[in-house]
């Protein structure tokens, strides 16, 4: 496989969900990127994808050479009717593959759809050292909106939260 090699982007499967659920626990068990301590499994991952698509959200895969690269997803940001035009972003990418493009491919479609659904926001909410997420994310337009402190913790630290968003309106 080149460095170059584009990833392309579709809809998930349920033939991903073992996939999904070991690149979700890869990142439960050894980032900061989500502040769960709890792994998933297939039949768990089955149930949250079910409600995503329910909800008419989509869950995305990324295959390289036609292997699983990663996924990526968007959900209500809050509950409450008010923010019903606002999502929240999730993208991981498989640790061999990260720093090659996926992850970018992935937000861009996320982007695109949540323009085709006539959304208003997305908003990524990012631990503050994760310098690759911030990177890919401002690279698409999005800014710093919030930044709290100390909100979550994992592995013994106290976590600081970084907001960033982007308005979908062209
Ligand atoms: C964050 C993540 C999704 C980025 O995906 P990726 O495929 O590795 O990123 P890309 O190759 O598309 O690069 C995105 C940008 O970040 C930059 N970047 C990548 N790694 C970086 C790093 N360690 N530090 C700083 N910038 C970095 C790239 O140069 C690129 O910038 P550009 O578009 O201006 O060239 C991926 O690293 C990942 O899955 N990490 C673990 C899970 C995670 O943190 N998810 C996000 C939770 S908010």
């Amino acid at each position: 496989m080149t460095k170059s090699a584009p990833a392309s982007i579709r809809d998930a499967v349920t033939g991903d969900l073992p996939a999904i659920s070991t690149l979700y626990n890869h990142a439960v068990r050894e980032t900061t990127a989500i502040w769960n301590e709890t792994l998933s499994d297939p039949q768990e991952r089955r149930r949250w994808m079910g409600e995503r698509l329910a909800a008419g959200f989509p869950v995305l895969v990324a295959e390289v050479d036609g292997q699983f690269a990663g996924y990526g997803t968007y959900g209500p940001f809050r509950p409450h009717e008010g923010y019903r035009d606002t999502v929240e972003n999730s993208v991981y990418v498989t640790p061999d593959l990260q720093g090659r493009g996926v992850g970018g491919a992935l937000l861009d479609a996320l982007i695109e759809r949540a323009r085709a659904q006539g959304l208003h926001v997305m908003v990524a909410g990012i631990e503050a050292g994760n310098a690759a997420s911030i990177a890919l994310h401002a690279a698409r337009g999005f800014t710093e909106t919030g930044r709290m402190p100390e909100v979550g913790q994992k592995f013994g630290r106290r976590l600081d939260l970084v907001l960033m968003q982007k308005m979908l309106q062209r």
